[in-house]
């Protein structure tokens, strides 16, 4: 599925809607796209274009700038494997050197069961447990050559379901209360005076 399906159009359009322009909603809009697909298709970033009134070109322009976002196809795991200062000296080469041969796969590259994508990332903020990685942005620290293989053990045998979601997923947890559209809009309008505050 490609275009933003039942699951998630919902959630768009919610999203979309909290905003003054609809333009404002295209990364959290791109995220759903890529936690349905696990990537950003063509046809899904066409749909947001669609919804966003926008062309296809402006939004592809902005996917391709951040990080966070994947044109193309990523394993179901993606492994980020920190190489900033802090893991450089606490053995993070040496680590990313021991996922790329564990994994049988270089470093931007998929394992060809597609389980697993490794990168090399500068720093994720986990500097005090450095050598460090995420996988599908969840952070590992203190990581081992011994430890990295246990943690794509309990992954592929699916241990760290709860722990891990499929790539894309950025939170589990949905909003139940707090900003809704109108409340927004209510928010953001100029308080009627009262007849005495006017000059
Ligand atoms: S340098 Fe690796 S987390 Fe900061």
């Amino acid at each position: 599925m490609s275009r933003l399906g039942p699951d998630f159009l919902p959630r768009a359009i919610a999203t979309i809607a909290l905003y003054p322009e609809p333009r404002s909603a295209m990364l959290p809009i791109l995220h759903l796209v890529q936690e349905q697909n696990g990537f950003l298709t063509e046809e899904g970033m066409a749909h947001v274009a669609e919804l966003l009134g926008l062309s296809q070109a402006e939004v592809y322009g902005t996917a391709t700038f951040y990080d966070m976002f994947f044109t193309h196809p990523v394993g179901n795991y993606l492994v980020s494997v920190c190489t900033n200062i802090a893991c450089l000296l606490n053995g993070g080469y040496e680590l990313l050197e021991h996922a790329e041969q564990s994994l049988g796969v270089k470093a931007g590259g998929t394992t060809p069961d597609g389980q697993f994508t490794v990168e090399e990332v500068e720093c994720i903020g986990l500097c005090g447990n450095a050598p460090c990685l995420t996988v599908n942005w969840r952070f590992f620290g203190d990581v081992t050559n011994e430890g990295f293989d246990s943690l794509v053990g309990d992954l592929t045998a699916g241990r760290l379901a709860e722990t891990v979601p499929p790539h894309g997923t950025l939170c589990r947890v949905r909003r139940t209360v707090g900003l809704e559209a109108a409340a927004a809009v209510e928010s953001t309008s100029v308080p009627e005076l009262e007849s005495g505050e006017r000059s």
